[in-house]
């Protein structure tokens, strides 16, 4: 800093210095110039009505000639007058007025010879004069000529007094601008500096919070200090959190361990994701554009694994501001604020999304997987839609693996059944998981779909096929028994067709689990907030969180509240049912109904029993996110989830995950692929409308010790078999599947050789 400070006031000394010198130089000349001006003009003037006079009496001896130039001198700077003839010789002269400087003067003979006036400065003996020469006439001849001398040192006097002035003008603002300058410095720059070295030092030790202090000029770094600060507070803590783990003996996987775990396993392969829904899609909000996260469990889980190796997730681009932010290879860096990730937009016409999105994905496969008894519809046109897509993701996938060594894919869901063979056959090398997120029905179930030979060959060109459950692995590997040219290895659950293995095996998704539970008010405070919100005044609250779907079982749980409330009239006036509903894929006639099918059987049982200001069922339409479901989960006495079939579902873990009160109890469907794993919740059959009547009644009338003992073993469980647990299994499996000889000629091709 004082290295600076040095440097910087030397500069501006000598800067100032230099512009005031040459400032000042044109200054001086520019008087010098004017006041030489001024004299010359008077000289002149004088000299030219003297000449007048002194012409008449012009000769040697004159006495008259002697009295008129005796009249002057001493005069304001005029030293004399001096007149010689035309060899000249002297004939008057100024008393007192040194005569040799006029008769030696370059311009007494120059006027002569040019016949007009002539000026000439000489300096003598530390003087300076100015002689203004005119010639003299009779008869129009030339006959001597007349002199008029004034001290010019005046002039250089003025001269040296501007210089001097100079001097201390540059000297004033030179103390002035260093003085102002060090202020700044001090204030603007070493302050901050040294407050932002302060606050890092204490960063360092761990004595200070990630917030940055007031760092005025250096804002701009301070912003990426912080994050900086922010990244080294989380590693610290989850280093912490990992020692205290270790010494716990513990086995909880966190993010960051997952990180250290796909890293080790991939080596330096590249990691790829496709799903049909993307992490992350733009929209338009007034005149920006905002990045939004979906909610969804597949982004929570898969966005770490990504984060940690730098991979490319491939998915539609379904935002309306998406194409707005993707550059010319359609690609763009995500997370919005920290991109540690390549998001790669596949786009779909209208008509594209029509047939393989609404039409066969979730007309088609989504009713045929869950057994929830609406008809799957299979068009023709829509599974060739099917089939284009699954080209089009294919391209995309292998345009991203071009020139990569042994790249890894891990392929999301019914949206890609015939994705995972596309790939191997071009890339052998390649390899391939797909992660099947919903119910595998059984065979004869399966059956019907017109295509079930096509869409199992796509799905066995995966090295592995992942379902939630064991029971969905083995639907599956009897489907490929029965439809299928194969053998199925029953022991290590695996299918062998065409010197080709896929592997076939359980990897149960969760959710994050946060030890933390989130600041702000006490959950009974919460509670109070929310109903006043809502407008409603209850004694017991339920929840119930879902994309509104069929295979939910929506319908069947408001059925069951209007039962209890028929049954036990009691919690008439005190129990009070949230219903969360986001709406989905609404453009699918079966959805739309359904939204409206809903929302009137809600109406319908709160038209029987609502009185004042209360009302039985809440049906809160619209998307939520994680927060301000959170909320909910935290205040409910009781959560609801009573899907007719359902792969996972997230739902009941959030729940769990989120009380950190341990209160709170969980009915859930036996339907579920989360009750093989939450044997403590009230496992209920949806379609038993009395028994999950009976089960809000038994939530609702359990001891505190009993809730709380269920609600720590469901914890447990959740927090362990967490979901960086899911992604650390199903990369660890995917890496040590043996591959099978990859072809050098394709693989050569893909690679460019
Ligand atoms: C299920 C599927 C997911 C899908 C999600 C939301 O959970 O397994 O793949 O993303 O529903 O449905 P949507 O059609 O809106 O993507």
């Amino acid at each position: 800093m004082r290295l600076l400070n040095i440097r910087l006031i030397v500069s501006l000394i000598l800067g100032i210095t230099l512009v005031s010198l040459v400032s000042s130089y044109y200054e001086v000349r520019a008087q010098k110039r004017s006041l030489r001006q001024d004299l010359e003009h008077r000289a002149e003037v004088l000299a030219e009505s003297l000449a007048q006079n002194v012409e008449p009496y012009f000769g040697k001896g004159s006495r008259r000639l002697q009295k008129i130039v005796g009249q002057f001198g001493n005069r304001e700077h005029l030293e004399g007058v001096v007149i010689v003839d035309r060899e000249g010789t002297l004939l008057a002269v100024t008393p007192g007025l040194a005569s040799s400087l006029a008769s030696q003067s370059h311009a007494v003979s120059q006027s002569m010879i040019d016949n007009h006036g002539i000026s000439e400065f000489v300096h003598q003996g530390g003087g300076a004069s100015n002689i203004y020469a005119v010639p003299l006439h009779k008869d129009e001849q030339v006959i001597g000529a007349l002199a008029i001398i004034h001290d010019a040192t005046y002039i250089e006097a003025q001269k040296a007094r501007v210089w001097r002035e100079t001097f201390f003008r540059v000297l004033v603002q030179v103390l002035l601008i260093a003085l102002i300058t060090l202020l700044i410095v001090r204030w603007s720059i070493a302050g901050p500096i040294a407050r932002a070295a302060q606050w890092m030092k204490a960063l360092r030790t761990g004595r200070a919070s990630a917030q940055a202090p007031d760092m005025d000029l250096l804002f701009p770094l301070a912003k990426e200090v912080e994050t900086f600060a922010q990244s080294l507070t989380a590693a610290r803590n989850a280093a912490e959190k990992e020692a205290e783990l270790r010494a716990a003996a513990a086995s909880l996987w966190t993010a960051e361990r997952l990180c250290v775990h796909v890293r080790g396993r991939l080596g330096d392969s590249r990691l790829f994701v496709v799903s049909n829904r993307e992490p992350y899609f733009h929209t338009r909000q007034g005149k920006t554009i905002q990045a939004i996260v979906p909610a969804s469990g597949l982004v929570t889980a898969l966005e770490p694994v990504l984060c940690a190796c730098d991979g490319t997730w491939i998915a539609h681009g379904s935002g309306e501001a998406d194409r707005e932010v993707v550059d010319k290879n359609d690609r763009l860096r995500v997370p919005p604020d920290d991109h540690r990730y390549t998001l790669r937009r596949v786009w779909l016409t209208k008509e594209e999304e029509e047939g393989y999105y609404y039409g066969f994905a979730n007309e088609g496969l989504w009713p045929l997987c869950h057994i929830a008894h609406t008809r799957p519809i299979f068009r023709a046109s829509d599974w060739k839609h099917y089939q284009m897509a699954n080209q089009r993701f294919a391209d995309a996938v292998l345009d991203e693996m071009s020139g990569i060594e042994r790249p890894v894919l891990l392929a999301q869901d019914y949206h890609f059944a015939l994705l995972p063979r596309l790939i191997k056959k071009e890339r052998p090398d390649a390899r391939v998981a797909i992660f099947w997120h919903i119910p595998w029905p059984n065979p004869e179930a399966f059956s019907i779909c017109p295509w079930q030979r096509e869409l199992l060959d796509g799905l066995l060109g995966a090295d592995l096929i992942g379902f939630h459950i064991q029971s969905h692995c083995n639907n599956f590997l009897q489907t490929v028994d029965r439809t299928l040219e194969s053998r199925v290895d029953w022991e290590h659950f695996a299918v062998n067709r065409e010197e080709h293995r896929t592997s076939v095996l359980p990897f149960p998704i969760s959710v994050d689990f946060d030890e933390n539970p989130p600041s702000g008010e006490s959950a009974y405070i919460e509670r109070g907030v929310l109903l006043r919100e809502l407008g409603i005044e209850a004694t017991y609250l339920g929840v119930g969180v879902d994309r509104v779907d069929y295979t939910k079982g929506i319908q069947e749980r408001f059925l069951a509240i209007e039962r209890l409330l028929e049954h036990y009239p009691s919690y008439r006036g005190k129990f009070s049912f949230i219903q969360i509903g986001a709406p989905s894929r609404t453009h699918i006639k079966r959805y739309h109904d359904l939204f409206g099918e809903v929302e009137a059987e809600a109406e319908r049982i709160n038209w029987k029993f609502a009185t004042g200001k209360w009302k039985p069922i809440i049906f809160r339409k619209g998307q939520h996110n994680h927060q301000e479901i959170e909320r909910f989960y935290r205040i409910a006495d009781v959560c609801l989830v009573t899907s007719l079939h359902d792969g996972m579902n997230l739902v009941a873990k959030e729940f769990v995950a989120s009380r950190h009160d341990q209160q709170g109890v969980l009915i859930l469907s036996v339907f579920t692929g989360a009750a093989r794993e939450l044997r403590d919740a009230l496992l209920v059959n949806p379609y038993d409308i009395e028994q999950t009547a009976e089960a809000i009644r038994s939530a609702l009338e359990m001891r505190a010790e009993d809730r709380q003992t269920r609600m720590e073993h469901m914890r447990k469980i959740v927090r362990e078999q967490n979901v960086y647990r899911w992604a650390a299994n199903l990369i660890g499996s995917l890496s040590e599947v043996r591959l099978d000889q990859a072809e050098p000629s394709v693989f050569a091709k893909s690679l460019g050789v």
